[in-house]
């Protein structure tokens, strides 16, 4: 844990808002939130707020607000950095270097970057559900209802050149902020400032910890890019965030998440109550991602798109999650195009049986090797065969071996020991690969004896070259 960022998010995830501000000044519990006197201006009736859900508070009196850190920082009159370091100190952290200068900064415009963010999320939020738009219009046509709406944050950027620019501006942010967030694109040659989504339906993107880091729009027709995604920005990393997983994390079942291609397939799903769903965010799955996956979960059933694209992206995605040491099943949409489609199709039970049915990645990669073969073909089949046994022989469990064995015994009517053999090793003297069961072990224990006796015998005739009597004798 050496990067700043990472440092802050661990300490406000062990510090509770609600206990800290407990321990400054007297709250009460208040349905769901929190309320006690506001501490930033005097008032007689509570209108402070706390809220343990949304790690939050807010004072509808003033309207001071904001999370652990910024109460800290308004009640000890601190920094940033400072109430920080209280904090850390409180929980337990080490913040064991100096911080620069540097690196002040770019966690103060961090910040700001992410306010923006959440801003202009609610922007989104209020355009499509404030009044009548096509955005929301479209979502409907594609069966989401409002409660997934609000779930999942959606919104609809206007179709104009500038109205996000001009709320932002308004709410004092800056103007070259907005670029570097990605949200405002600058032409210079024309030195003019426009909104980068415009006329789509917004989807924000958030990383895990339910922080706005970015936005993917899609058009409301047929016209390209189908998607547009935010840039990458000091606070967005597709390569390091998931769609879906501050929401997935909190329904996990049997350590398994599983992963979809677009955010309409996890949408869907969610709404069909499959809920332990992440999403890559329009670039192939990177091994940080499934890391980040690792940390949630021991299992994966990727449920890509069945297209050959969606299929050659399950397999690269296979080498990535077992690479994260994670257990990788594929799920077969059969007759449907992506989940999105199956859900709609074959309703909840349907996605479950699924699930239930999902194969185990070397089935997968072997009936995808089936297909580039004719097996009717002697020739062809033994290549199949071969190239099959090598997939076999990189498995590390000898049962999982004996088991795809046999599948694929049974795919091509060869015999179950010939397929053995040849996934268990290359016999002859070849010992470095004899490894796994008990016949492999005798092998290798006759082999170790066959090599002795040759040691001897090699001795043996050495003595006789160099030795007259020796050779008369014999
Ligand atoms: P899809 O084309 O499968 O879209 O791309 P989808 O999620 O099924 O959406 P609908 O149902 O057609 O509306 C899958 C994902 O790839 C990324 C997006 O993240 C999308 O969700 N993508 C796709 C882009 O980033 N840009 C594009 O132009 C297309
Ligand atoms: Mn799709």
């Amino acid at each position: 844990m050496n990067d700043l960022k990472d440092i802050i998010e661990e300490i406000k995830s062990r510090c509770d808002i609600v206990d800290v501000i407990s321990d400054y000044m007297h709250i009460e519990k208040s349905g769901s939130n929190y309320t006690g006197l506001c501490p930033f201006h005097t008032e007689k009736t509570g209108s402070f707020m706390v809220s343990k859900s949304k790690q939050i508070y807010k004072c509808f009196g003033c309207n001071a607000g904001g999370d652990v850190i910024s109460f800290v920082m308004r009640w000890e009159n601190v920094d940033f950095m400072e109430a920080v370091k209280i904090l850390a100190k409180r929980c337990g952290i080490t913040l064991n270097r100096n911080i620069s200068e540097e690196e002040r900064q770019k966690i103060q415009e961090i910040n700001k970057f992410r306010e923006i963010h959440t801003e202009a999320a609610r922007f989104y939020f209020a355009n499509l559900l404030s009044r009548k738009n096509p955005g929301y219009e479209y979502l409907k046509k594609r069966g989401l209802s409002d409660k997934i709406i609000k779930k999942f944050g959606l919104g609809y950027s206007l179709n104009s050149w500038n109205s996000l620019m001009n709320h932002l501006l308004a709410k004092g942010y800056d103007k070259a902020d907005l670029v570097k967030c990605g949200l405002v694109t600058h032409k210079s040659e024309t030195n003019k400032y426009y909104d980068r989504f415009r006329n789509r339906v917004m989807f924000p993107i958030f990383n895990y910890n339910g922080k706005v880091i970015g936005f993917g729009g899609r058009v409301l027709d047929d016209s390209l890019p189908k998607y547009l995604n935010s840039p990458e920005t000091l606070i967005f990393n597709k390569r390091l965030n998931l769609y879906g997983l501050n929401i997935s994390k909190k329904s996990i079942k049997d350590d398994t998440l599983i992963l979809v291609e677009g955010y309409m397939d996890l949408i869907s799903l969610y709404q069909n109550n499959i809920e332990n769903v992440v999403a890559t965010l329009g670039t192939a799955l990177t091994i940080g991602q499934a890391k980040l996956i690792r940390k949630f979960a021991k299992n994966v059933i990727i449920s890509y798109d069945s297209d050959q694209a969606g299929q050659n992206a399950t397999l690269r995605a296979i080498d990535i999650l077992l690479q994260a040491d994670i257990k990788v099943k594929i799920l077969n949409l059969k007759d449907c195009k992506d989940p999105d489609d199956f859900i709609k199709k074959y309703g909840f039970e349907g996605y479950k049986k699924a699930i239930d049915e999902s194969d185990y990645y070397i089935k997968f990669k072997i009936d995808i090797l089936k297909n580039k073969y004719n097996l009717q073909n002697d020739t062809q089949k033994m290549s199949f065969v071969e190239e099959a046994t090598l997939l076999l022989r990189r498995l590390k469990s000898p049962i999982e071996k004996d088991l795809y064995a046999k599948y694929l015994s049974d795919l091509t009517n060869i015999s179950i020991e010939s397929i053995r053999a040849n996934v268990g090793i290359k016999v002859k003297n070849n010992y470095n690969n004899i490894k796994n069961n008990t016949n492999n072990r005798k092998i290798e224990q006759m082999s170790k004896i066959q090599n002795g006796y040759l040691k001897v015998e090699a001795k043996f005739i050495k003595l006789l070259m160099e030795n007259k009597n020796w050779r008369n004798s014999v």
